[in-house]
């Protein structure tokens, strides 16, 4: 019998599954694509497949992102998201009888993270039951951090719409915030700039990919070729990029990055920064891969950096430790209202 118990993370850029005994089953942007207004309104594609007709879908097909910062920014659209992603997993919508474990910023209000399980649960299956436990536990376990015996690690998530903060100790969270930036923003740094100073039209798409040259937390000078639309000319046109034209428009949200992250220990007690000296601050989510990242951080900080590879799953990693041992997840999951 296929199981029924399910770990998500609703990430802003990209949503993550996690069944029982199956690992990762899914790892799909958070993008849904739809036609018609209103009662009329239906999903047509989502996921990859969404994201593959922005910025390039027919007219009359609406190509949606129901998250921002990190919440819950359409309801009604993340619910049709979710049934279309629930259908794909288990071949219905209708998922009677699952469990599910949802990982939630911590620096949220109740009615943001309460928003994650109206998802589910509004949603056309009937869940058994849906616990809701914070990121910061999610990532420590996903990075193998014994958290219950730790005397204090800090971890930097930084992925697509926000970037979370957070020291673990003692099998909670001492202190946790969580920044409105992430990958978008570089991404929307690069398509005005070029916009701007080339009179020239790229995708966010595009975007997204000149990134992973373009930006760094270094002034490294790296050239890359731009294809997209000349506006003069209204014809498709190349031009080549330098990291060093781009570097203006994004240091400050890096120096900003480091800079809270230098503040969180304002507040933290000497043995919790002795220990967190000792192990090193560990940064993942996918825009912790942005080029010397960790570099940076390291010498703004004087503490030794830990990256990961795995750095766009170690909060799903981790909630399927929970998914697989239920009484580990008890004690975590939270009793809101
Ligand atoms: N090699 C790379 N270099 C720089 N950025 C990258 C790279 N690979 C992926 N990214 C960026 O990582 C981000 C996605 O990371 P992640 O999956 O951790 O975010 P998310 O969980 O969807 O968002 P959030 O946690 O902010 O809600 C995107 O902005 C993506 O462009
Ligand atoms: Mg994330």
């Amino acid at each position: 019998m296929a199981q029924k118990v399910f770990g998500v993370d609703f990430g802003t850029g990209t949503i993550k599954i996690y069944r029982k005994k199956d690992g990762i089953i899914m790892n799909e942007r958070n993008v849904i694509a739809t036609v018609g207004k209103n009662e009329n309104k239906h999903p047509v594609a989502m996921g990859d497949k969404a994201y593959e007709m922005f910025e390039k879908a027919p007219e009359g097909i609406h190509v949606n992102f129901p998250m921002k910062n990190g919440a819950v920014a359409d309801m009604d659209d993340m619910i049709n998201l979710w049934d279309f992603m629930t259908e794909k997993v288990s071949g219905t919508p209708k998922l009677k009888g699952s469990e599910f474990y949802i990982a939630v910023p911590a620096d949220f209000s109740e009615v943001d993270k309460n928003a994650f399980k109206k998802v589910v649960t509004n949603g056309q299956g009937k869940p058994k039951a849906v616990k809701l436990i914070d990121k910061p536990i999610c990532d420590a376990y996903g990075l193998g951090i014994d958290i219950d015996n730790s005397n204090g690690d800090l971890i930097v998530n930084i992925g697509a719409d926000t970037t979370e903060i957070s020291i673990v100790a003692q099998g909670g969270i001492i202190v946790t915030k969580l920044l409105p930036v992430g990958g978008n923003f570089f991404d929307m740094q690069i398509l005005n700039y070029i916009r701007k100073n080339y009179n020239f039209v790229i995708g966010r798409r595009t975007a997204e990919n000149l990134k992973k040259t373009l930006v760094s937390a270094t002034n490294e000078d790296k050239p890359v070729k731009a294809y997209g639309r000349n506006i003069l000319t209204g014809l498709p046109d190349e031009v080549t990029i330098h990291s060093t034209e781009i570097y203006p428009f994004i240091s400050n949200v890096i120096s900003d990055i480091a800079v809270q992250t230098k503040s969180i220990f304002e507040h933290t007690p000497p043995e919790i920064t002795h220990s967190i000296k000792e192990n090193g601050i560990y940064i993942t989510g996918g825009s912790s891969w942005i080029s010397g990242m960790d570099q940076f951080l390291a010498n703004e900080t004087m503490i030794k950096v830990n990256s990961t590879k795995h750095a766009q799953r170690t909060v799903i990693t981790g909630l399927g430790e929970f998914v697989e041992n239920p009484k580990k997840a008890n004690k975590y999951a939270l009793s809101l209202y």
